[in-house]
């Protein structure tokens, strides 16, 4: 199999580690962005989708290779699918502080008086194989939970200690790490890209 070198727009360690195990059974090699001089883009719109692509682009755009790029957040139905794309800085647009911990206190506190709990994580991939490809390849995992009242568990990052797995019984934070990636939105969505790189031979240009 051919490897094909691939810049992740990220600068997140522990992504590369993530992405890079699941996707060099495509053999693809990934190069984190910092490495090659790129600087994160903007996160500028109002969809997990437009913001992916915006990243991959970049990343593409600013080093003439292939790129992979994600965009996550947790989307909770009683809010009209809030927090969404500003998951990450969601206490700090209220400004109740900029931590993990600010933004579950932040959110318990919207839902106190709800009794419909529904929340899904959500995270989209985009590949692109050069820059300005007109056929960027998307894919879209989703990971159905409940938003418990009181934070619980101490893995994981984010939201995890307050989402709750009914089917796990368990919390996200109550997960070990691979049993987390074998049900996460981020780790459907990588096996999803995976088997569409294999079966379009999309690392091929
Ligand atoms: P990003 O796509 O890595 O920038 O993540 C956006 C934000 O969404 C994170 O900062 C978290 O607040 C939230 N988020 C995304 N995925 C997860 C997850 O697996 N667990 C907990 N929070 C998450």
């Amino acid at each position: 199999m051919t490897t094909l070198h691939v810049v992740l727009a990220s600068d997140n360690a522990g992504k590369l580690k993530e992405f890079s195990a699941i996707l060099s059974q495509a053999g693809v090699r990934m190069t984190p962005q910092n490495e090659l001089g790129v600087k994160e883009a903007d996160e500028p719109h109002g969809t997990f989708v437009e913001n992916a692509l915006a990243k991959a682009w970049h990343a593409s755009n600013k080093t003439g290779m292939p790129a992979l790029a994600d965009d996550s957040g947790l989307c909770v139905a009683a809010l009209s699918d809030a927090p969404g794309v500003y998951s990450a800085r969601y206490a700090a647009r209220a400004g109740r502080g900029q931590s993990d911990q600010a933004n579950n206190a932040y959110l318990l506190e919207q839902l106190k008086d709800c009794t419909d709990r529904r929340a899904s994580y959500v995270a989209v991939l985009v590949f692109v194989r050069f820059p300005n490809d007109p056929r960027p390849l998307i894919v879209e995992g989703t990971w159905q939970g409940e938003i418990l009242r009181e934070p619980r568990g101490e893995h994981g990052f984010g939201y995890d200690p307050c989402f709750w797995l009914p089917d796990l019984q368990r919390t996200a934070a109550e997960l070990e790490p691979e049993v987390k990636n074998q049900h996460s939105h981020r780790g459907q969505a990588l096996r999803a890209l995976l088997q569409r790189l294999l079966t379009t031979q999309r690392v091929q240009p």
